[in-house]
């Protein structure tokens, strides 16, 4: 038998998942809606959560001799969707049934199915600021005599939900509009720095910064769902330490960048060579007005964007990918509502630089390939924190167009690598031998490592 030397070597505890847990999206708009429904569907019967790793995905454990294949629900303590209570804030009123029905994603007859617990779903008065958000405007929104008095208020918010609900503990997704592109400023430099920004009203402070602080203060887990820049901010990279809450972020990878990064690292490993990728697409939905203004389509393409660069790392690879031309177009088309139409025409060579063309053109579901993303970030994000996890949740990199990671270290970008490394923190934080899939059969002996 061959040595084992990444076997853990023991399991460490993991609080078990008692009692109800909130799910809190500040944002209550199309992808929101359409998990709380799915997940209400689910639980009468009247649907499958198709796309949720957490629900649908197996697991093998051991050699592969051993023929032994698990559901990720059953090799870790998650929470189960029927302890799942969901809330959320918005700018605008509508309570989730409204706000469901008027992003158009779901048909009528299953929204009528789910309606009364929909309706039961009532957004808080949200933090919001006009400069950070451009298109939109809503009448329900706090006001408060500074920044850190709207934290304080979602704090309060948090600590009623619970009590309200009946809740052991929450986690809060970032499911609302995409904010305006803002690079680091010496306030997010230390949460001291922070601390006092939010007192003097600093107007580098942006709502979703202001929303995960607070969070973080109640030891909630946070996951970024949109290209807003806060859990990168090393103030509140700080604070997660501090507060040993786990944080994930950004930008749910659903559509054309999910292919990016099943169909980029493919080529690389093939060592194809890159002249161009050209993708754009239509979208017609309330984000996709959000993204028209030039300031949040900015956030967008730099998160869109780095896929490649890091992919095809020029430096690496000098003779296939130091000149490629990368664009990136998002066109806000109202016709098309959800429905998004992506197109990507990526011109590459090969042997003896011989030039080569692929088209591939996704008629996607914005929202039908996003509400699994946060469903399984939230229940991961629960599972970290019981586990005793602080700070950056690398194994989450899965599930993000932008994965955040310590400073100093590579992104990885690349789909299947990004699952080897959640598979084997999930065998990990079960106790279960890790999988190299070395597979390497010693010279003459059958067995081999089996890996
Ligand atoms: N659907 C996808 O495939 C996908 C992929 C990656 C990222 N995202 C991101 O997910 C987010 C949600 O997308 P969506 O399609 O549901 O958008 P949406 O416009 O339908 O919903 C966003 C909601 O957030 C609300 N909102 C804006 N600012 C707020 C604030 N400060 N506090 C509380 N609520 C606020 C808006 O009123 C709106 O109802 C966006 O940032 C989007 O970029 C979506």
């Amino acid at each position: 038998m061959a040595s084992n030397s990444t076997n853990p070597t023991k399991k460490i505890t993991i609080a078990p998942a008692k009692g109800k847990l909130a799910i809190l999206t500040p944002g209550m708009g199309a992808v929101a809606t359409t998990l709380y429904a799915g997940v209400i569907a689910v639980n009468k019967g009247i649907s499958h959560p198709i796309g949720s790793y957490t629900q649908m995905g197996k697991i093998r454990l051991g050699k592969r001799t051993e023929n032994r294949m698990s559901n990720v629900k059953d090799l870790v303590p998650l929470a189960g969707l029927k302890d799942i209570v969901f809330g959320g804030w918005d700018i605008f009123p509508e309570n989730a049934f409204e706000a469901a029905s008027h992003a158009k994603v779901l048909e009528k007859d299953l929204l009528l199915e789910v309606k009364e617990e929909l309706e039961k779903i009532k957004p808080m008065k949200a933090v919001f600021d006009k400069n950070f958000i451009k298109r939109i405007d809503g009448v329900n929104v706090k006001t408060g005599k500074n920044k850190m008095d709207l934290a304080d208020q979602l704090r309060q918010d948090i600590r009623n939900f619970l009590k309200d609900n009946g809740c052991d503990r929450a986690v809060m997704v970032w499911c609302a509009s995409t904010e305006v592109y803002t690079p680091p400023t010496e306030v997010h430099a230390t949460l001291k720095s922070f601390e006092e920004g939010l007192r003097n009203n600093d107007e580098a402070i942006s709502p979703s910064q202001i929303y995960t602080y607070a969070a973080l203060m109640e030891r909630v887990p946070y996951a970024n769902g949109s290209p807003n820049v806060s859990v990168e901010m090393p103030c509140l990279q700080e604070l997660s330490m501090e507060m040993a809450t786990p944080i994930s972020g950004s930008d749910f990878k659903t559509g054309q960048t999910l292919l990016k990064t099943v169909i980029a690292p493919g080529l690389r490993n093939r060592q194809l060579g890159v002249a161009g990728w050209y993708s754009t697409n239509i979208l017609g939905n309330r984000d996709g007005e959000v993204l028209d203004d030039p300031g949040s389509f900015k956030a967008k393409e730099v998160s869109k964007s780095g896929v490649l660069d890091d992919i095809f790392d020029k430096n690496l690879y000098p003779e296939l990918y130091s000149n490629i031309c990368h664009v990136v177009r998002i066109n806000y088309y109202p016709p098309r509502g959800d429905n998004k139409e992506g197109w990507d025409n990526i011109d590459i060579f090969g042997w003896l630089g011989y030039p080569m063309q692929i088209k591939v053109n996704f008629l996607c579901r914005d929202s039908i390939l996003a509400a699994p993303l946060v469903l399984d970030l939230a229940l991961f994000s629960d599972l970290a924190s019981r586990a005793g996890m602080r700070g950056i949740q690398e194994w989450m990199s899965f599930y993000y167009k932008a994965p955040i990671v310590k400073k100093g270290l590579t992104v990885e970008h690349d789909l299947s690598v990004q699952l080897l490394k959640l598979e084997n923190t999930l065998r990990f934080f079960s106790g279960e031998e890790l999988i190299n899939h070395l597979g390497l059969t010693h010279y003459g002996v059958d067995e081999g490592d089996q890996a």
